[in-house]
């Protein structure tokens, strides 16, 4: 275990992926938390905005600077949306510490716990993974999806494993005994136990070390990817295959030098005998086979393959900020899957009066004008004056809200203007009829 202190020896090497997100010089000279200014007011949420879970990559934390500046820009991006960064420790540095060790199982099922407890996502949220938290968010989404992902977008993530460690800069003696460090114990069971990330300067991770040339030491000794992918026979589907999700968006860099293959991003892998070529996703056994489910959701359409330009995770806001727009932040469940129910419940919806009213005044209407060819004494007196006292009442009410309702107003000017002038017909038919009647009376009293 002497190899140990040396890969931790170069820890201090290591990037922290968000502190790479260009930011304009403005945003950047502007204190995040500003020490003994007034709080600001809670945040409100708007609940028809689908929510958004992010989990950071490696040698980051949950709220590092970078993780709160790129969240403040998402809430830019979508107004009143809310998002959320996912945590293994709620203590920055021990949260950073646990990219590296810990058992990957139990932190899934520990996040599972987690998302499920938070109100703000119970129907459902949008998820973007930088790094390593890209094929850890999708075995959340393989193992409990519950509250449930609708379009998962993973940042340069190694869904196929990284098979080799970069190349070190020459001279650089501490990385190169981390390497070799690395190479000969990466399935070790303590390595495979505790360390999520073994060799810091790369994303070489004894969870997901997954090496062509000893494929199957990788099915035996790997604890987290194998079972992730259903590389295991008989390659039993997950719990929630990836159809399960609406979009699958997949970002590669250009200048890949971190993960080892870049194709990893694209869920492809290299070859054994040649490790600069590419088995792209569509050619995996994985992919052929349908182990996971990822073909169908291709099949469907739902598996977007970008590039972003740069290094791994220099995410430039040309690049994120389209792919967030369009794949983030959409109506959020409540809404869009139950229309019907929201149009039921709308505060003007059937059950109140405020549709009612409306409807039922173009049925009197329509009775209003099909009476108006009605002979006077067959008119109801009682019923036409509840007509026009409505439709007066009405129209008064149209011009008293806020804003004023012309098209309620002429209705119900309509349908008091059609009761007025039914009362007097029947006022008229009286007055003529009383006419006709008193000369007939008369001469008989005489
Ligand atoms: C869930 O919420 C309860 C109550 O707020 C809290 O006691 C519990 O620790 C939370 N569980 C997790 C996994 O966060
Ligand atoms: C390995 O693959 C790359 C890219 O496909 C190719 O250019 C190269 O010639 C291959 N090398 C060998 C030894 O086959
Ligand atoms: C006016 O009232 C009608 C009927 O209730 C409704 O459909 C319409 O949306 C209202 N218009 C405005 C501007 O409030």
């Amino acid at each position: 275990m002497a190899r140990w202190p040396l890969v931790l020896c170069a820890l201090g090497a290591l990037a922290s992926p968000l502190n790479q997100i260009a930011l304009s010089p403005s945003r950047a000279a502007a204190p995040t938390v500003q020490i003994g200014a007034n709080l600001p007011a809670p945040p409100v949420y708007d609940p028809t905005v689908r929510p958004l879970v992010l989990w950071h990559g490696l040698g980051d934390s949950w709220g590092s600077p970078g993780m709160l500046e790129f969240m403040d820009m998402l809430r830019e991006t979508h107004e009143g949306m809310f998002v959320y960064s996912i945590r293994i420790k709620e203590d920055l540095e021990k949260d950073q510490q646990a990219g590296w060790f810990g058992d990957l199982n139990e932190q899934i099922e520990q996040v599972c716990e987690q998302l499920l407890n938070i109100t703000e996502l119970q129907d459902g949220f949008d998820a973007i993974g930088f790094s390593q938290g890209g094929q850890f968010l999708r075995a959340y989404v393989q193992t409990c999806n519950s509250p449930p992902v609708h379009n998962l977008i993973t940042f340069g993530s190694q869904h196929m494993g990284v098979s080799d460690i970069p190349m070190c800069k020459p001279g650089d003696i501490w990385c190169l005994l981390a390497r070799s460090a690395v190479k000969r114990g990466v399935y070790s069971g303590y390595a495979q136990h505790n360390l999520v990330q073994l060799m810091p300067v790369a994303d070489t991770k004894a969870q997901y070390f997954r090496d062509p040339k000893q494929y199957d030491l990788y099915l035996s000794a790997n604890r987290f990817l194998p079972i992730v992918n259903s590389e295991l026979p008989p390659h039993l589907p997950p719990p929630f295959p990836l159809t399960v999700l609406a979009n699958l968006v997949l970002i590669r860099f250009t200048a890949e030098q971190t993960v080892n293959p870049p194709v990893s991003s694209h869920f492809g892998s290299a070859p054994a005998e040649n490790a600069t070529a590419e088995i792209p996703m569509r050619e995996q056994e994985l992919y052929r086979e349908d182990w996971i489910g990822l073909r169908k959701l291709d099949e469907r359409g739902g598996v977007v393959m970008l590039m972003c330009e740069g290094q791994h995770m220099q995410l430039k806001k040309e690049c994120w900020e389209p792919i967030v727009m369009r794949w983030t932040g959409g109506a959020a469940a409540k809404v869009t899957q139950s229309r019907l129910q929201a149009f039921w419940n709308h505060p003007a919806g059937p059950k109140t009066v405020f549709f009612w009213a409306p409807m039922m005044k173009w049925c009197l209407v329509a009775a209003g004008l099909k009476d108006l060819s009605r002979p006077a004494d067959k008119l109801s007196v009682p019923q036409n004056v509840a007509l026009a006292a409505t439709g007066i009442i009405w129209v008064r009410y149209s011009f008293v809200i806020i804003p004023v309702n012309y098209s309620l107003a002429a209705v119900n000017l309509f349908v008091g203007g059609t009761g007025m002038y039914q009362l007097y017909r029947v006022w008229d038919y009286r007055r003529a009829l009383a006419k006709q009647t008193k000369p007939a009376v008369l001469p008989a009293a005489a």
